[in-house]
């Protein structure tokens, strides 16, 4: 059986003041669980207040983003050791956003999650086609593409301790949610990729999440999907009752 992950993306939304402030309403509606895990990226100015505010709960706290250098002339940039030093739990890699507006490739991407993995941080690793890809009937293609650079570095023990995402770009922040079908194909899709990258436990041990638009009003069809472990979630993600609302979602299943 895999554990349900649902993780919140905050993206570029709630400093620290908002951060601590969502905790303390947060964490009065959410009843720790150890059949969930529960995850939140705040901002990299935010991470440390999130963690303060959820010690001794049962929240991971990541990032959204990293580099894969250990250092140098990288302005703008955060290195995976200085993440270690703020205690993060994961990192949230290849997210479409990070794709489609800052130009992150595959191999770019691909050297992230080895990196990642080495440290011992826990990558979400975000695949997913846009809407025209999807309607040249490239999906399967795109999504082969993404997980077969990125994984051509990692051996079987290493893509263990990685969780896959998976997005559609058309989904992502636009109210158009994946059906409970659309979003159960690209899964077993996903799986049986890895299967045939790896081997069958591999696949069977791989949580892979949906995200794009999840919401209470559509989490119980998507979180029913035996393929679907769980969900990414990124505006729902910021108000503490939608989220803790999923929360309770996904241990109905
Ligand atoms: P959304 O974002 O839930 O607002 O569509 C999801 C994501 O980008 O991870």
């Amino acid at each position: 059986m895999r554990k349900p992950f649902i993780a919140g993306n905050w993206k570029m939304h709630n400093g620290i003041r908002e951060t601590k402030e969502f905790f303390a309403r947060f964490l009065g509606m959410y009843l720790d669980s150890s059949e969930v895990d529960v995850a939140i990226a705040p901002v990299f100015t935010a991470i440390e207040a999130a963690k303060n505010a959820c010690k001794g709960r049962r929240v991971y706290i990541g990032a959204q983003n990293m580099h894969m250098e250990d250092k140098g002339a990288f302005t703008g940039e955060i290195a995976p050791g200085m993440l270690k030093e703020l205690d993060v739990d994961f990192v949230i890699l290849g997210h479409s956003e990070r794709r489609h507006i800052f130009g992150e490739t595959n191999n770019t991407i691909a050297l992230k999650l080895k990196k990642a993995v080495l440290e011992g941080l826990l990558p979400i690793f975000c695949v997913g086609e846009t809407l025209q890809e999807r309607e040249n009937e490239k999906t399967e293609t795109i999504l082969r593409e993404q997980l077969d650079t990125a994984f051509n570095n990692l051996d079987a023990k290493e893509v263990s301790r990685v969780i896959v995402a998976y997005e559609p770009v058309w989904a992502i922040g636009t109210g158009e949610t994946a059906t409970p079908r659309i979003a159960g194909d690209a899964h077993i899709f996903i799986r049986n990729r890895i299967k045939e990258l790896y081997n069958a436990v591999a696949a069977e041990d791989m949580r892979i999440l949906y995200g794009g638009s999840v919401k209470p009003a559509n989490a119980r069809e998507l979180l029913s999907v035996p393929d679907i472990d769980g969900a990414l979630i990124g505006g729902a993600s910021l108000q503490p009752d939608s989220f803790a609302e999923i929360i309770k979602i996904s241990l109905e299943g």
